[in-house]
């Protein structure tokens, strides 16, 4: 089925200047970008998207990572978009992923691993509404 997803490319990846690569990755995979914003989060803006990770030891790293740049937040739509898009993701730990992921070819740690993508598709509508309205996505008409 024809599914969306929500992307987030992290202050790592930004700051590395590789959004357009990370982007051809995307569109390889025929996935495509049908909302995107460029976004310096704010602490409760990072606090309230990882909120399901708040007791997790690594929180507030990941909190203060998010912050440190802007990041490239994108709603990507496709045939079985949230699994393809973890596929081409990698594992979350660099190290662990598969060679030509985007964490494996972008990423150092699992701290700082480049991207962020929906795990399924109770997560991909509740995150995709955190950063954007129904009228800020646009899907294909042509
Ligand atoms: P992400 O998919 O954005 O979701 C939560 C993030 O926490 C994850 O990617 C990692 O970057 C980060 N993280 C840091 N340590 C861990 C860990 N031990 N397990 C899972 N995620 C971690």
């Amino acid at each position: 089925a024809v599914e969306r997803t929500l992307s987030i490319i992290k202050p790592d990846a930004v700051a590395k200047n590789v959004i357009g690569e990370i982007y051809s990755r995307f569109e390889k995979a025929g996935l495509r970008i049908v909302a995107a914003k460029m976004l310096h989060l704010t602490r409760e803006q990072a606090e309230g998207f990882y909120a399901v990770h708040k007791e997790r030891p690594f929180f507030n790293d990941l909190v203060n990572f998010m912050i440190s740049g802007p990041v490239m937040v994108q709603v990507l739509e496709g045939e079985n978009a949230i699994a393809k898009n973890r596929e081409i993701m990698g594992a979350t730990n660099p190290k662990e992923a598969a060679p030509g992921t985007i964490r494996a070819d972008f990423a150092v740690s699992i701290d700082e691993n480049a991207v962020h993508g929906s795990d399924g598709p109770d997560t991909a509508a509740q995150e995709i509404a955190f950063f954007f309205k129904e009228n800020e996505i646009c899907p294909r008409t042509r």
